[in-house]
C-alpha cells in the first residue's frame, strides 16, 4: 500500500471512529478525495473486518465506535513503564511475525500491539481471526538464559497472567483450557501462541503472542468454533488502552516470576481456573484419540487425565483437548 493510500484510509477511519454518520461529501472534503474514491476505500475497510454501513442521505457509519490504541495512554497506565519497550502498529500480518523478524535486536519486555492482523495465527498454523480495532493482538519478547528446559509450562503461566490482568479490570468469569486458551461461558475468548528460537544448550528466545477478543461485533463466520468477546462478559465498556496496560504489566511480572520459580507459583491458580477439571474429555493426538476425565495439570505442565481409574500425563504441542 502506498503512503497516500495509507494516509487516506487511516484518516477515514479516524473520522468514522466516533461511530456517528459522516457523509461521503464531508469525508471527501476532509481527506481531499472524490466521493467515488472514498467509497472504494470504505469497501477496502470491510476486508479488514470493519463493519461500515451506508444509509442514503446520511452517509457512512461504523457499527460500533473504535477506540484506537495509544502508546502514551498505555504506557502511562503501566506500573513499571521502564521495563517495557512498546510499539503500537496499525495493520500488520502478525505481531508474532513482526517480532520474530527482528528477534536478534530485541530485549526483554519488547512489546508490540496492532489494530489488525492480516495473517494472525494460532497453533499449528491455524488462523487467528483479527478484525480491525476489535481485540488486542499483542506479542512480546522474553529471553530465558537457562534455555529450553526453563520454558516448560510457559503458555500455562501466561494464561494465568492474562486472567490476573482481566481480574484487575473487573472481569472474573474466565477459565483456562490446556495448553493455551482462555474460555468464558464455554466459548473461546483468547489464545496464547509461544514461538521459540534458539539452539539446544543455549538461551531460548521466546515470542509470546496473545489474542484477546474485545468486541467482534461483525458477524464472524470465519471462526469455526464457539467464541466470545469481553463485550458479552463485562458489565461496562472496555477501555482497550487500560486493558492493554494491565496485560503488559501482568505479563512482565509473570515472566520475572516464571524466570525465578518456573511453573510452580502458577500451578494453584491454574488448577482453580481449569475448564476441564473433573469433566469428561477427549484427547486428540493426530489420528488417535483417548477418552477420560480431566484431572488438572502436573507440576511440569502436562495434562492429567484419568482413564480406567489410572491417572496418565500427556505433554506436547500436538495434543488438543475437547469436552465430550
Ligand atoms: P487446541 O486445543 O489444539 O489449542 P484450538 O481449536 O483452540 O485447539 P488453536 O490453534 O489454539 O486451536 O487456535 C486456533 C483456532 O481458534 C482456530 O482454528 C479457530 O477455530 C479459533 N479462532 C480463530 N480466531 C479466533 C478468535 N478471534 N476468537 C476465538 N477463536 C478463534
Ligand atoms: C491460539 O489459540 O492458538 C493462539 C492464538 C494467538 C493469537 C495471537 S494474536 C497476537 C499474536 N500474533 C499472532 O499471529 N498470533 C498471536
Amino acid at each position: 500500500m502506498n503512503r497516500q493510500t495509507d494516509f487516506a484510509r487511516t484518516k477515514i477511519l479516524s473520522i468514522l471512529a466516533d461511530g456517528e454518520f459522516h457523509s461521503g461529501e464531508d469525508l471527501g472534503q476532509d481527506v481531499g478525495l472524490s466521493r467515488a474514491a472514498i467509497s472504494k476505500h470504505i469497501q477496502w475497510l470491510a476486508t479488514l473486518g470493519i463493519d461500515v454501513f451506508r444509509v442514503t442521505g446520511k452517509g457512512y457509519k461504523l457499527a460500533s465506535p473504535i477506540q484506537f490504541l495509544d502508546q502514551d495512554k498505555i504506557l502511562k497506565q503501566v506500573a513499571s513503564p521502564d521495563l517495557v519497550k512498546l510499539e503500537v502498529l496499525n495493520i500488520i500480518d502478525s505481531t508474532n511475525q513482526y517480532l520474530k523478524d527482528k528477534i536478534s535486536e530485541l530485549q526483554n519486555g519488547h512489546v508490540c500491539l496492532a489494530e489488525a492482523q492480516t495473517a494472525g495465527r494460532g497453533r499449528h498454523g491455524r488462523k487467528w481471526v483479527s478484525p480491525y480495532g476489535a481485540s488486542l493482538y499483542l506479542s512480546y519478547f522474553w529471553r530465558f538464559e537457562a534455555g529450553y528446559q526453563a520454558i516448560t509450562g510457559l503458555s500455562l503461566a501466561v494464561g494465568v497472567a492474562i486472567t490476573e490482568a482481566l481480574k484487575s479490570v473487573g472481569i472474573d468469569d474466565i477459565q483456562l483450557k490446556w495448553p493455551n486458551d482462555l474460555y468464558s461461558q464455554n466459548k473461546k475468548l483468547a489464545g496464547v501462541l509461544v514461538e521459540v528460537e534458539g539452539q539446544m544448550g543455549a538461551a531460548c528466545d521466546c515470542v509470546i503472542g496473545v489474542g484477546l477478543n474485545i468486541d467482534l461485533s461483525v458477524q464472524q463466520n470465519e471462526i469455526d468454533q464457539p467464541w466470545i468477546d469481553l463485550s458479552k462478559i463485562a458489565d461496562r465498556p472496555i477501555d482497550r488502552n487500560l486493558l492493554a496496560a494491565k496485560l503488559i504489566e501482568h505479563l512482565v511480572m509473570a515472566m520475572k516470576r516464571f524466570e525465578q520459580n518456573g511453573l510452580s507459583s502458577f500451578l494453584e491458580k491454574w488448577e482453580a481456573l481449569d475448564l476441564y477439571w473433573g469433566k469428561p474429555v477427549r484427547l486428540i493426538m493426530g489420528n488417535n484419540t483417548l477418552e477420560g476425565i480431566g484431572k488438572g495439570i502436573s507440576s511440569d505442565g502436562g495434562f492429567l487425565v484419568e482413564v480406567d481409574g489410572n491417572i496418565q500425563t500427556y505433554y506436547g504441542g500436538e495434543i488438543s483437548v475437547r469436552a465430550r
